[in-house]
């Protein structure tokens, strides 16, 4: 290869990489929110620099995947001794960090719902989801699932089919295997028109319905036997714009599937470690899982590695031998010594303990601004470090897309003030509207920096709807 192909590199400018990524990057494994998108260069903790040295508060964290910080010393230190170590290994190989990982989950998850199961990997969100469905298609022998309306499960093929938006399938020809998609409890727009202190759980009752007689579609009464092989949910909305289910839901929800022998996997993959509250997130729900989904967190982002916890029964080799999802980087050992040293951080503190107390500091802020912006902030909620800020017109309920689109640009030209520091504020779009600011902080934000963050939210919203600023 002539060095003429590489010539340019470690001399490129903004101006001249934008170019070349205009013309030599695929748009297709990333999304274009900004023109032209952003570059960064540097990250430290919460911070995000920009090619000037800017900082940007970042409320978001690659999507929850970093809640320990960016460029976290002990991880680092924890991935440059694997480095120096075990840094490849073909996976049919063992090495201990994978075992001691999967007997932490192992043991975390007997402890926590008295079920025994096994741990597998794979590097990407989607791929575990891949995974998890080849078991649930493996013990059941069916491919129809159900998932809810709103839902998040990832890009691959199978996980497209399970995932609500038709955007996401459109290009890709027919989804024999499109999920089932139930409405999600999702209160503030209640796709019932119910109110939640009345409601009675009414749409799980509308989900039970269509059990009731074969005409239904779902259910043969003669062989006892449903459609459905499982039903896939987040137990928080994610990417559907950090919505919680009201308390009833998820056990009203299990007991029908329990009585259609229909499975519950739960993807964890971007709520799970604490984001939520709890180690996972459906811990808040009172009902135990036959699968988990994980990734994201699992290595605070630093080195691809998800995977899927599923019940003895579902896992073990006599049912899902060798081989059933077996891919090269599956139990990389970078990914398992970080994950591994993050299941040990976990352990070391209370963590539940913290993302709650700091979580109702940040919603009581969020509620307060809230109060104050009513023309512009429709809903705040919040569970564990979970936050969401519903952006809407002045009625306080219509979604304000635009609006939302506006502070999200604002936040990236690095030019707010953060108590005399010019800053950005790097936050993340969600929701049905794309109209929910879905916050996932560090972990280790001071009281005094989620007040800064509030201070800096409020910027955007004067900065963005001058018009709107009284109640
Ligand atoms: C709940 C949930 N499931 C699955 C995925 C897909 O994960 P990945 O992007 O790592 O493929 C995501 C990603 O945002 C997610 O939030």
């Amino acid at each position: 290869m002539s060095t003429a192909i590489t010539d340019f590199i470690s001399a490129a400018s903004e101006e001249e990489l934008l170019e070349l990524e205009q013309k030599y990057c695929s748009w297709g494994d990333t999304v274009h929110y900004l023109d032209p998108p952003k570059f960064f260069e540097r990250a430290e903790g919460h911070y995000l620099y920009d090619r000037e040295g800017t900082p940007y508060l970042d409320l978001q964290m690659w999507y929850s995947a970093a809640s320990f910080g960016y460029a976290n010393p002990r991880l680092n230190q924890a991935l440059k001794d694997q480095v120096d170590k075990l840094p490849q290994l073909a996976c049919q190989y063992l090495h201990a960090e994978k075992v001691e990982l999967a007997a932490a989950i192992g043991r975390l998850n007997s402890s926590k719902f008295g079920l025994d199961g096994r741990v597998q990997f794979n590097v990407g969100g989607a791929q575990a989801i891949e995974d998890s469905l080849k078991i649930v298609r493996n013990s059941t022998g069916k491919s129809l699932m159900f998932a809810f309306m709103g839902g998040y499960h990832g890009r691959t093929l199978g996980a497209s089919a399970i995932t609500s938006s038709y955007r996401y399938r459109r290009r890709f020809g027919h989804f024999s295997d499109r999920a089932h998609f139930v409405p999600f409890p999702y209160c503030f727009r209640c796709p019932y028109g119910k109110k939640r202190e009345t409601c009675e759980l009414y749409c799980v009752d509308q989900f039970a319905k269509n059990f009731e007689t074969e005409y239904k579609s779902f259910w043969d009464p003669k062989a006892g036997e449903s459609e459905f092989a499982a039903f896939y949910v987040e137990p928080v909305q994610a990417t559907g714009g950090y919505v919680i289910p009201p308390a009833g839901y998820f056990p009203a929800l299990k007991k029908i599937l329990e009585e259609r022998n229909i499975l519950l996997v739960d993807d964890e993959i971007q709520m799970g470690f604490y984001r939520a509250g709890k180690f996972w997130a459906i811990e808040n729900f009172d009902v135990a899982p036959d699968i988990i989904v994980f990734g994201k967190a699992l290595t605070n982002g630093l080195n691809p590695l998800s995977g899927l916890w599923a019940r003895e029964e579902l896992i073990s080799p006599e049912v899902f031998p060798p081989g059933s999802t077996h891919s090269t980087f599956s139990s990389n050992p970078l990914g398992t010594a970080a994950a591994l040293e993050v299941v040990r951080m976990m352990a070391e503190e209370d963590f539940e303990e913290l993302t709650r107390r700091k979580g109702a500091y940040f919603l009581a802020q969020l509620r307060e601004l809230q109060r104050r912006y009513p023309k512009v902030i429709g809903d705040t909620d919040g569970i564990g470090l979970a936050l969401r800020m519903e952006m809407c017109r002045e009625d306080g309920y219509e979604p304000d897309r635009d609006l939302t689109d506006r502070m999200f640009a604002e936040g990236m030209k690095g030019d707010l003030d953060a108590r005399g520091r010019k800053v950005g504020l790097v936050l993340d779009v969600g929701g049905y509207y794309k109209n929910v600011f879905t916050l996932a902080p560090c972990f280790d934000m001071t009281e005094e920096e989620i007040d800064i963050s509030v201070e800096l939210l409020e910027q955007l919203i004067r900065r963005c709807a001058p018009d709107r600023l009284s109640r």
